[in-house]
């Protein structure tokens, strides 16, 4: 779609940046400053004009986009509806709120969409928050601290003098409230706000309105929120676009609610009684571009639906700052129009965060997953804290296993407030393999749902293929004594050799199937099989398996095994994925770490991850159970990838 640009100052390089590689062209651009326009009309070869009417006329562009100086908003905006023009604004879309209303009346008239920036609710760590806020993490949320530190703008802004005009909250507090709005619905009323006059001496220009604005804002769905906005507060201080929200159940930390980025870092949750944790990304995520609003905007136009949705947002968000002002001078607590906006349908539930589907057929799975195991180089070491620290910065896959002796912990866990609902975590249970026995395998299963607290297990697997005689039951296994642990689960005969059991595969695996037909289990699964013991299994049985876990990392990466179960719409989970010895050292790792600005662990994980194989990493290490979840969301070329499995250790064996 044709568009023209009116205003061609700081801001308009970047919305222009983007147009390359969108469904827009630029058709015009229009400025006061006749060699500003000219310039940027020059690099995307349109024509240029100092006048908005003449260019109205003179150039066939459906799509006006303001970005013009902020008390020009309106007027702009107002021409443009007037000659039929879709607009969209940058931020505010007025100074007034009866001036925005009347704005967003004149679109709907006329049929016209009407968007206003900022577009960053859209953004990539503004959706990982609002994603964690829809799953119902934080419980009701009952207060936030929101700030808009916009800072001197003598200092950073070539043409500060409109900021100077128009006080910190037309520019830095849109962020916030555009954000809040979105995600908790129209602000009902300010119950108190101050504005203070604090500007350096020595400065020759000053804020013609008040440079440092604080309000409460009592959100109509429940929230209340202290926002402080500021040119006096410096432009990096720590706070700068900070938001703090803290619900009955959790707390989150968004870093900036105007970042545009894709910082691993800048989504942090913390559950009632526990540290922040960061919250990255488990998918692949691209930087938010200016355009992409202008570029969505267009297409319900395109679409023959017109949006008028953010224009609404805005006008609210105006009137929300009037209010501030009014409250500030003394009026007391003021109520404020909700100017139509409703809040944004809440972001879509995503029950499996950063899946990765394999074929229509498979099940889905989050990119990485979290291993639960109690063993550590021969020794057994506390997990609950590590497992409270992986869910907490969004790990959706847990590995359990009766062997592992903490399912009770899990348990606990997933039932503590600010715990994920249960249908969003895939929980993956196993029987060890002294249960093989169909009476044994419902037992333990039995016993496992129990301790866990679960209906359900989302997979059911053999822990290994090969049974072992049964001495007794296995759940909490941690609390025994350590000889007995050894005799329960590595049994052995009188002459010190392990104690097996007289169970073929072929008929564990259909004693297994018993568990799936009491609805024990979502699905099956198996570990540490080659293919021909797969093949039995596939044989043997009504039900195939879903998921295939074994050992896999570069010094063991399994291709045959994993294209054979990916051709059948099997999963294949990567167990123990970094903890082969001298892997982490590798040269080639190093290498590609190093392009790419991760730690050779990452690029293991990114490896498998780009071979939709889920890898389901232990870490004690909060930075490395976050950093390990955020390269899941990493995809490897296939060249890096090539030589990646190129690695072999011949000396390799587990
Ligand atoms: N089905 C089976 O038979 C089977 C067998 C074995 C394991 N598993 C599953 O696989 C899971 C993982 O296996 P695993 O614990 O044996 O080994 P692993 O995940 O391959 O390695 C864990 C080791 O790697 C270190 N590490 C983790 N992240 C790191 C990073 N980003 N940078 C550097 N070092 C890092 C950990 O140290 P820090 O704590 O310091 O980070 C720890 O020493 C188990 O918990 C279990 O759920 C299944």
């Amino acid at each position: 779609m044709n568009c023209l640009f009116v205003g061609a100052g700081a801001i308009a390089p970047e919305y222009a940046a983007g147009l390359s590689g969108s469904s827009l062209s630029l058709a015009g651009v229009v400025d006061l400053d006749g060699d500003r326009a000219a310039a940027l009309a020059a690099a995307h070869d349109c024509r240029s004009f100092t006048d908005l009417e003449t260019a109205l006329s003179a150039v066939d562009a459906p799509l006006v986009v303001n970005l013009t100086s902020h008390a020009a908003h309106a007027p702009v905006t107002r021409t443009a509806l007037g000659a039929d023009r879709h607009v969209y604004s940058q931020k505010p879309l007025a100074l007034d709120a009866d001036e925005a209303r009347e704005l967003v009346a004149l679109a709907r008239d006329h049929d016209l969409a009407l968007g206003c920036a900022p577009g960053t609710p859209r953004a990539p760590s503004q959706r990982r928050a609002g994603r964690l806020l829809a799953d119902g993490r934080l419980g009701p949320v009952g207060l936030g601290y929101a700030h808009a530190h916009v800072g001197r703008v003598t200092d950073w802004h070539d043409r500060p003098d409109s900021f100077l005009e128009i006080g910190p909250l037309y520019d830095g507090a849109v962020y916030p409230l555009a954000l809040l709005v979105a995600w908790f619905g129209p602000v009902e009323r300010v119950r108190v706000a101050d504005a203070l006059d604090v500007w350096p001496e020595r400065e020759a220009r000053r804020p013609s309105t008040p440079s440092h604005v604080e309000a409460t804002l009592a959100f109509a769905s429940g929230p209340t929120v202290r926002l402080t906005a500021s040119f006096y507060a410096p432009h990096r201080s720590r706070e700068f676009y900070g938001l703090e929200l803290h619900g009955d159940d959790g707390s989150l930390y968004l870093k900036g609610t105007g970042a545009m980025d894709t910082a691993r870092d800048h989504v942090r949750f913390g559950r009632v009684g526990r540290e922040y944790v960061s919250a990255p990304s488990t998918s692949p995520e691209e930087p938010y571009a200016y355009v992409d609003a202008v570029e969505r905007l267009a297409a319900t136009v395109e679409a023959g639906s017109p949006s008028r949705a953010g224009g609404r947002r805005g006008a609210h968000v105006v009137a929300v700052c009037n209010a501030i002002e009014a409250a500030a001078e003394g009026e007391g607590p003021v109520a404020v129009d909700d100017c139509g906006a409703t809040a944004d349908p809440p972001p879509a539930p995503v029950v499996r965060p950063g899946e990765s589907d394999r074929s229509a057929s498979a099940i889905r799975l989050p990119a990485v997953g979290f291993g639960c195991s109690r063993y550590r180089d021969g020794e057994y070491v506390e997990r609950a804290d590590s497992i409270a620290t992986a869910l907490d910065a969004g790990y959706r896959l847990l590995d359990s296993a009766e062997l592992y002796g903490n399912e009770h912990r899990i348990g606990e866990l997933l039932a503590a407030p600010g715990a994920p609902d249960r249908e969003r975590v895939f929980l993956i249970g196993k029987a060890w393999r002294t249960n093989h026995r169909r009476e044994h395998l419902l037992a333990a299963c039995a016993g496992s749902r129990e301790e866990l607290g679960i209906d359900a297990f989302d997979c059911y697997a053999l822990h290994w293929p090969s049974a072992l005689d049964h001495r007794g039951e296995l759940n909490r296994l941690a609390e025994k004594p350590v000889e007995r642990q050894e005799d329960l689960t590595f049994p052995e005969g009188e002459g010190g050799e392990p104690a097996t059991a007289d169970v073929s595969l072929a008929t564990a695996w259909r004693n297994l199937e018993t568990v799936h037909e009491r609805g024990w289990t979502r699905t099956l699964g198996i570990c540490n099989v080659s293919r021909a013991q797969l093949e039995t299994v596939l044989e043997a049985g009504d039900v195939d398996p879903a998921l295939v876990q074994v050992e896999r990392h570069p010094y063991r990466s399994r291709t045959d095994l994993v294209e054979f179960c990916h051709e059948r719409g099997m999963r294949v989970v990567a167990h123990s994925p970094l903890s082969a010895h001298g892997l982490l050292d590798e040269p080639v790792l190093n290498a590609i770490g190093t392009e790419r600005g991760l730690s050779p662990a990452e690029v293991v994980i990114a490896w498998n991850a780009s071979r939709g194989v889920v890898p389901i990493p232990s870490s004690t290490s909060e930075s490395h159970v976050v950093s390990n979840l955020a390269a899941g969301s990493e995809r490897l070329t296939a060249d890096e990838i090539a030589r990646i499995d190129a690695l072999r250790d011949p000396d390799f064996e587990r």
